[in-house]
């Protein structure tokens, strides 16, 4: 077992009617709020209003900026980062997914900073303070919510990237099941997809870390066991609430922090960014379909790791009953398992490639070669 740090500041509020603290919380750090949310679907579930009524209650003066996309871009983050400088915010909150408060995130280091907040990406910018961030989170998937992690595309460079900084845990986090509730079934299937890659990343690190895969098997196990009943009935706030927690807990380093030698290997989620990318595919959906096709290069490697997680996961034997196992799981919630599902056909194998050249795709401990990045990509096809 490797020595270990282990600190995550982020104060978790989960559970029914919890954004009735919101208005407390965003008064522990002054009146000036930016409120940052994405395209509109908190408009149409009522949540907006519920942030509204906390934040006038208070007595804040709210800037809004709206309109962040999934796959969220940095111009909007630079454009957000200008408003708020302009009022000089005290705090954001960020009301959404992975998107809007990744967004946010990049937001808050970039308002006291007089460039672009790309520069934190390309390690120009090394921040050393950061607008307080609060985030009310409306799908579950990432774990953003009560992680230093956020990633945003540069288009201009052909690059989605994640970057971590402490000053990025948001200080609250408020997790309503209820919330959830209007995700639909495609976005629902995606984060779970989501949640089960975070723990594969840190299952397929290095190091001899049996507690941390204790925690990946059951956390994979929540997932296999009430995804599905989830998406046969989505206003199940049981259901919801078991899927959030598990998508908090697959990300926020509990399996990570403890004794692996990296934090994560990460490999697939560089695969699935150039996807992302290249296509516009929800985040998910491009992990459904790339984890199967790096385990079948891993699995010449490391079979004997791939075999104990089908064991203890499954309940096969053989490294190939494991990625089947995993393949069928995600088909049955509906997420795509091969390119040609999404519509991406043969003919842009050499564009993947490319990009992912570019990028430098590979894993913290299993690194990549060209030619696995062919292999893998076949595979996806
Ligand atoms: O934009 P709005 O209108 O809000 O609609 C969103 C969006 O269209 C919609 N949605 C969100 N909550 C909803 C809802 N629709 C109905 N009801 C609700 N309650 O869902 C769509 C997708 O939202 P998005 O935020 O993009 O999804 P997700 O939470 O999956 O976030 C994906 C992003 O997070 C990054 C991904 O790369 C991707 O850019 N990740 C962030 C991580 C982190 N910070 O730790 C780790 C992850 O591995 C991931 O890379
Ligand atoms: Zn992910």
């Amino acid at each position: 077992m490797e020595n270990f740090v282990m600190y995550n500041p982020t104060r978790l509020h989960f559970g029914k009617d919890v954004i009735k603290g919101l208005g407390k919380a965003v008064s522990e750090f002054g009146n000036n709020v930016l409120f940052v949310y994405g395209g509109g679907s908190i408009m149409r579930n009522g949540i907006y209003d519920q942030v509204m009524d906390q934040l006038n209650a208070a007595g804040m003066t709210v800037w809004k900026y709206g309109g962040i996309r999934p796959n969220p871009v940095i111009e909007d983050v630079d454009e957000a980062a200008a408003l708020g400088r302009k009022h000089s915010m005290d705090v954001i909150v960020a009301v959404g997914g992975g998107s809007v408060i990744d967004s946010a995130k990049v937001i808050s280091l970039t308002i006291p900073y007089h460039g672009t907040g790309w520069d934190f990406y390309s390690g120009r910018y090394k921040p050393a303070t950061a607008v307080p961030l609060i985030a009310v989170l409306t799908l579950a998937a990432t774990g953003t919510e009560m992680n230093p992690f956020a990633v945003v595309q540069n288009r201009a460079t052909m690059e989605k990237l994640g970057g971590r900084n402490d000053l990025m845990y948001p200080r609250h986090s408020f997790l309503d099941p209820s919330y959830t509730f209007s995700v639909p079934g495609d976005y629902t299937a995606y984060g779970i997809a989501d949640l089960m890659a975070h723990c594969l990343e840190a299952y397929f690190d290095d190091g001899d870390a049996t507690l941390s895969d204790r925690f990946v098997f059951s956390i994979l196990q929540e997932a296999i066991e009430y995804g599905p009943p989830l998406l046969d009935h989505p206003d199940d706030y049981d259901l919801r609430a078991r899927i959030m927690y598990a998508a908090t807990a697959a990300l926020n380093r509990i399996m990570t922090m403890n004794g692996r030698k990296n934090a994560g290997d990460w490999g697939v989620h560089a695969i699935s960014h150039v996807l992302s990318l290249l296509y516009d595919l929800p985040h998910g959906a491009t992990l459904s379909i790339a984890f199967p096709a790096w385990m079948k290069v891993q699995a010449e490697r490391i079979p004997d790791r791939i075999a104990f997680l089908g064991k203890h996961v499954f309940g096969v034997t053989t490294p190939d009953e494991t990625i089947g196992a995993l393949e069928s799981f995600f088909s049955s919630i509906g997420c795509p398992v091969r390119l040609s599902q999404a519509g991406i056909g043969e003919d842009k194998k050499e564009e993947i490639l490319q990009v992912m050249i570019l990028n430098k795709v590979g894993g913290n401990y299993h690194k990549l070669s060209v030619e696995d990045y062919s292999r893998i990509i076949a595979l996806c096809m």
